[in-house]
């Protein structure tokens, strides 16, 4: 009798309607957790957009290039600036190259005398050693970034955050 109920029709329906349901509910709810769960990254990295780079002294006068943080750090005597090297078209970095001799220069109503000039490897923008963007797709001037003192410990602080003009130096 109990051999009969076990194999009749209606009780191997009701398993396998259960089956199926369980079977359902947890291929829901491993898609939902998978859903949820890639809504939360494991870990939210955002380098710091304020760093030092060191004492002011531990640079000579030109150029120096900061491959770590994209950066060209520029020192004239004791006056200093940084200008990023991330291309303002589709963030390729670019590289310095300098003039044999200074040039006498005027851009955007500013005379000086540029060094050399910005190049973009990726798809040929040059920029003037101020930054002014004048060949190539770039759409804009590379940045500059403000460049302070530390209180501490008078080492070169850098923050990526503000932008501060081109006639803008930290005299030191
Ligand atoms: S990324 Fe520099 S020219 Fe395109």
């Amino acid at each position: 009798m109990s051999e009969d109920k076990l194999e009749s029709p209606e009780s191997r329906r009701g398993f396998l309607t259960k089956l199926t349901g369980g079977l359902f509910g947890a291929g829901l709810l491993g898609g939902s957790w998978t859903f949820i769960r890639s809504l939360v990254p494991n870990v939210l990295y955002e380098p710091p957009q304020r760093f030092k780079i060191g004492d002011p002294e531990a640079y000579t006068a030109g150029v120096h290039f900061l491959d770590k943080h994209r950066l060209f750090l520029f020192r004239e005597e004791n006056s200093f600036h940084a200008i990023s090297a991330v291309c303002s078209h589709l963030g390729c970095t670019v590289k310095f190259s300098p003039f044999k001799q200074l040039r006498e220069m005027t851009v955007r109503k500013l005379s000086y005398r540029s060094r050399g000039e910005f190049r973009c490897a990726c798809h040929g923008s040059h920029f003037r050693d101020e930054g002014t963007n004048y060949a190539g797709p770039a759409p804009r001037p590379l940045k500059w970034h403000e460049l302070t003192r530390s209180p501490e410990d008078g080492q070169l602080v850098v923050d990526l955050a503000r932008e501060v003009d081109r006639d803008f130096r930290l005299v030191v």
